[in-house]
């Protein structure tokens, strides 16, 4: 199921133009959140930085951190665009429409505390910086927010690349959610 078979046949081009946009950044964001997520997997394995600073050879370079940028724009913007002209009239289309919703939210606000962070605090961005926030009371706004950004991404990208149910996904993402946001809080030990 594409995006775009969501959207009202009165502008079937600009739809059409939509989803070709949001596919598109998809593979880049895709591809950068699949390594991202296992990459805070390794915080279970006291890997985390070792892991981090490969991947960023890769993602980190003055080519390719603004076309990872670009991708999210791309994608959220296109993303806001396919889910007002789109009228959902299945369960699978509904959680492929606000788990993008709540994703256009979090691919805006958590890109943008990592780049304060590292250009405006001057700090580092690893994973203790991600786990700084999960303690209490601001544990209250980040377990939630980061539970449903991982579960958020896991389902909507199971749902547009496969054509399982989405019940999957989200236990496939609360799983992950738990070993990740569990091991920043300190739950499986120290980081
Ligand atoms: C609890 C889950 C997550 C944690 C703990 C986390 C942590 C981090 C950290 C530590 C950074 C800084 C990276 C660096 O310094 O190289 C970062 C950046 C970023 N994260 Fe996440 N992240 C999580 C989930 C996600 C998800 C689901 C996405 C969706 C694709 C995502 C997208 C990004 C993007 C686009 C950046 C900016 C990369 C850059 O320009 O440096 N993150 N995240």
């Amino acid at each position: 199921m594409r995006n775009y078979d969501l959207v009202l046949p009165s502008h079937p081009s600009r739809a059409l133009t939509a989803g070709v946009w949001h596919r598109g950044s998809a593979i880049v964001l895709g591809t950068f959140g699949v390594a991202h997520l296992l990459n805070q997997l390794c915080v279970l394995s006291g890997h985390h930085e070792t892991v981090a600073s490969a991947l960023r050879l890769v993602y980190r370079t003055p080519l390719t951190e603004p076309l990872l940028l670009a991708a999210v724009v791309v994608q959220v913007l296109s993303g806001v665009q396919l889910y007002r002209r789109g009228r959902p009239s299945s369960s699978r289309q509904r959680w492929q429409r606000n788990t993008g919703l709540y994703l256009a939210f979090f691919l805006v606000a958590h890109p943008a505390a990592a780049l304060v962070q590292r250009h405006v605090l001057g700090g580092a961005t690893d994973a203790k910086w991600a786990a700084s926030v999960v303690v209490w009371p601001l544990a209250l706004w980040f377990v939630p927010y980061y539970t449903a950004g991982i579960t958020s991404f896991t389902v909507h990208l199971g749902l547009a690349t496969t054509r399982k149910p989405a019940a999957g996904f989200l236990v496939l993402g609360l799983m992950v959610s738990l070993l990740v946001v569990g091991a920043l809080a300190g739950l499986w030990g120290r980081l």
